[in-house]
């Protein structure tokens, strides 16, 4: 696992927008795997100014979002498609036809997942997955005791979570419980990995991911079987890690490598 701590949650953003960027312009059909949450805005910000400025474009890509509130239409300001159209798809040249978000309002909501999960492999799989995580090491929505070979299925929600995703919820609104979310397995299975954390709150989680051990209580320890996973998180979220300094120093002497190769 690859871990890249850099000063402030500006900074990640823009190191994580230039691997989507080298990524889209090496294959312009690129299939995106897409986070939704706090983190990733600055990302997505990032991509719409390098989109604008000619740099890179979506149009040959697809997307898959990781989940989706069970029991929002799209339509819903809280649904992960209006977050998802909101804050990227209305803003690049992505054809909406080719960007996917497991259907919250499905009537038969297992069926939709396994659909999801076969719409994934006949698009020959996700290239590039973007993650956020949570305080409690969850990724996409798969919390804490979730199989580690979990795939596309509803999950119920932690207490931990809903109280987290209160914000986004005004007073009094109904606050879906449960989700559709890709498994843990689904995300191994992407060609790359790039997990976001930014600030404090997320520290511990860092650590449990990193230093282990491979256990279902923190989900995204499973990224330590990943074979090209990196982790882009900031000093607040590297705080708890028992040797920053060893993967700054990694870092640098990548990047020492990377100028001497031309990459
Ligand atoms: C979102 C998702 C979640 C978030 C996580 C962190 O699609 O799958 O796992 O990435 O809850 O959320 P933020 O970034 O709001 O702290």
């Amino acid at each position: 696992m690859k871990v890249v701590i850099l000063k402030n949650a500006a900074e990640v953003a823009a190191y994580g927008a230039q691997i989507f960027k080298k990524q889209l312009n090496k294959k312009a059909d690129s299939v995106l795997g897409l986070a939704t949450g706090s983190t990733p805005v600055a990302l997505y910000n990032e991509l719409i100014a390098l989109a604008n400025k000619g740099e890179l474009s979506f149009k040959h890509s697809k997307s898959f979002n990781l989940d989706e509130y069970l029991g929002l239409d799209g339509d819903h300001p809280q649904s992960y498609r209006f977050f998802m159209n909101e804050k990227l798809f209305d803003h690049v040249d992505i054809d909406k036809a080719n960007t996917q978000v497991p259907p919250g309002n499905a009537a038969d909501p297992v069926a939709a997942c396994e659909e999801y999960e076969q719409a994934i492999s006949a698009a020959g799989g996700i290239d590039i997955q973007l993650l956020g995580i949570g305080r409690n090491g969850h990724i996409g929505f798969n919390e804490p005791s979730s199989s580690l070979a979990s795939r596309t299925r509803v999950k119920t929600l932690t207490k931990a979570t809903i109280d987290d995703n209160a914000r986004f919820f005004a007073e009094g609104e109904y606050q879906p419980h449960l989700s559709i979310t890709m498994g843990i397995g689904t995300i191994l299975e992407s060609k790359k990995v790039v997990l976001l954390a930014t600030g404090s709150a997320k520290a511990e989680a860092i650590k449990a991911t990193v230093e282990g051990p491979l256990t279902a209580a923190c989900p995204a320890s499973a990224l330590q079987l990943h074979k090209d996973a990196v982790l882009i998180i900031d000093e607040d979220a590297a705080s708890a890690l028992s040797d920053p300094e060893f993967f700054k120093h990694i870092e640098r002497e990548n990047q020492q490598l990377e100028k001497k190769l031309g990459q």
